[in-house]
């Protein structure tokens, strides 16, 4: 059976997760949230002491990643154990970041990652879908918004809780991931040729998600 394949990419904090989730509720298709495997890689790596690239090759036979979807939500499993509330903090994303360098660590998800889009209809989103994971999807979007809109974003998020970063640390963070999953050797975070490009600098939520929907149902009608 062919499956539907839609690739989103974009930096970190553009809202692709929660977006890709919204809007594969409304198609009725499974969300495949890429980062979140190359996070709990990361809080692997924190746990065993081995965020080196050369530590992490050695042991990334061990380590075992699998997506399970309950109720259309995917919950992250490493060796077993349910992790998804465990890898949204910075120090997982900061690992998170350093292991997706490792082109071992690559190549164990790339396999995993394509096998789940050959069996089901997916919105698969994460920073290399489009140019290295389904470069045949059926549409690509390559969704950003400015740094800056980002990072107030994400302090208007956090600005409740306790512990909250200063506007400044939350927007050197964001540049600092942007410039590492730009710049590394390996499947870099960059817009597919054929991907669409779309800017939520200046969107609401629903408005992007509206719109997204739209660009599905127009390429699959
Ligand atoms: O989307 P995110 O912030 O949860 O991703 C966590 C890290 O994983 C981020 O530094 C980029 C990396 N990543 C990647 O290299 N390739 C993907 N397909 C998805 C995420």
């Amino acid at each position: 059976m062919k499956t539907i394949n839609i690739a989103i990419d974009g930096p970190s904090g553009a809202g692709k997760s929660s977006i890709s989730k919204a809007v594969a509720a409304d198609l009725g298709f499974i969300h495949v949230d890429t980062g979140a495997m190359y996070r709990a890689i990361g809080l692997y790596a924190l746990r065993h002491a081995c965020t080196e690239p050369d530590a992490i090759t050695a042991q990334i036979d061990k380590v075992d990643v699998e997506l399970k979807f309950i109720a259309g939500a995917q919950r992250v499993m490493l060796c077993g154990e349910d992790v998804s509330d465990y890898i949204r903090s910075p120090e997982v994303s900061m690992a998170a970041s350093a292991v997706a360098a490792v082109p071992a660590v690559r190549e164990r998800m790339l396999d995993l990652q394509k096998k789940i889009a050959s069996e089901n209809n997916i919105i698969m989103d994460g920073r290399d879908i489009g140019t290295v994971v389904l470069p045949h999807a059926d549409l690509k979007i390559f969704l950003t918004a400015s740094a800056e809109e980002r990072a107030s974003r994400r302090y208007l998020e956090l600005r409740e809780k306790p512990n909250c970063p200063p506007y400044e640390e939350i927007l050197k963070d964001i540049e600092q991931r942007d410039y590492n999953d730009t710049h590394r050797e390996i499947a870099p975070l960059r817009q597919a040729e054929d991907a669409v490009l779309v800017d939520s600098s200046h969107m609401g939520f629903n408005e992007v998600v509206e719109h997204i929907t739209d660009l599905i149902r127009e390429k699959l009608d």
